[in-house]
């Protein structure tokens, strides 16, 4: 495992990319969004042997959003077993935008993949659970279970600013409830949906997520399994393949390390034997990808030899 990294590096490096913030914007679909601080910039490693390093902001919090999407996949795995979720959704990467809606009309009619807003909408949607909350409980305590932090919760806020403003994200719930991909209240899955994209972290719990994904899904300090580790697996694969969305390949090629980034500007990347990263700065490149976690992922990459390739 190469533990060469020191904070001064990792602040060194953060004054690099910082200028980088310039390049892109914070996301304001979400109107809630739009008053993250373009200037916060955080990242931590947890390395699998517990050890942890970390620089910038680190008490900034931020809201999970499509990061959200890895975890909610491996509850709805455990929940469901893996026969009845590819059932509903794919494994193909799109090279599609996250919230695009042509490819559900083509066949087979179901989402290509879980990393894209139809495929987690669906996903969400299998998690058990009899109302909205209970799903999100349940998945707050698994969050809970993987950071050994009870504290985490959402961000009322933003997940109502989401939930009001949705309008293709329902569009993809009707259209998944006309094919039977969907059960049950379109507006009870947005419901639920929002409020898991809004559960809010820092980048040292977020690191102990990859960490733990890292470790094959076992707890790093008890050895207890928190996810079977074929399903750590497979979820680790679909950041690779679709983690970035339709810049996918692009950062397979200049970073190469499994990764979820979500619109808050946040990203998790997962390095089996190493441990987890996390990345935090709200300006986005046009892909919806935080332009300074993709900066600085490539220069750990690179100097480190990180890549999996
Ligand atoms: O559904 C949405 O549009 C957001 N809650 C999440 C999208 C997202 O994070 C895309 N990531 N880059």
């Amino acid at each position: 495992m190469n533990k060469d990294i020191t904070t001064d590096i990792l602040n060194e490096w953060l004054d690099n990319v910082r200028p980088y913030a310039y390049d892109g914007q914070v996301a304001n679909y979400i109107p809630a969004l739009a008053r993250q601080n373009p200037e916060d910039l955080a990242v931590a490693i947890h390395y699998i042997d517990g050890e942890t390093i970390e620089a910038g902001e680190v008490e900034a919090t931020f809201t999970l959003q499509s990061i959200s999407k890895v975890i909610s996949l491996a509850l709805a795995l455990m929940d469901n077993g893996e026969e009845y979720v590819f059932d509903r959704v794919g494994m193909e990467p799109t090279g599609d935008p996250f919230h695009s809606i042509y490819r559900l009309e083509q066949r087979p009619s179901k989402p290509l993949n879980p990393m894209i807003n139809a495929g987690a909408l669906a996903v969400t949607n299998m998690i058990h659970g009899d109302t909205p909350d209970e799903k999100v409980g349940r998945l707050l305590t698994f969050i809970h279970e993987m950071t050994d932090d009870q504290s985490i919760s959402y961000d009322r806020e933003v997940a109502e600013s989401e939930f009001e403003s949705a309008f293709l994200n329902r569009s993809l719930l009707f259209y998944m409830k006309q094919h039977q991909i969907v059960t049950g209240s379109v507006e009870e899955t947005l419901d639920a949906y929002t409020k898991q994209c809004a559960i809010e972290l820092n980048v040292c719990q977020l690191a102990k997520i990859g960490a733990l994904l890292a470790n094959g899904g076992r707890d790093l300090n008890s050895g207890r399994r928190i996810i079977p580790k074929h399903l750590a697996r497979i979820c680790k694969t679909f950041m690779v393949t679709c983690g970035m969305y339709d810049a996918s390949g692009s950062f397979a090629i200049k970073v190469g390390i499994p990764a979820k980034s979500g619109v808050s500007g946040s990203v998790l990347a997962s390095l089996n034997g190493f441990g987890g990263i996390a990345v935090y700065g709200p300006s986005l490149d046009e892909k919806g990808n935080s332009v300074v976690g993709l900066k600085l992922l490539e220069l750990l990459s690179n100097r480190y030899d990180l890549s999996i390739f």
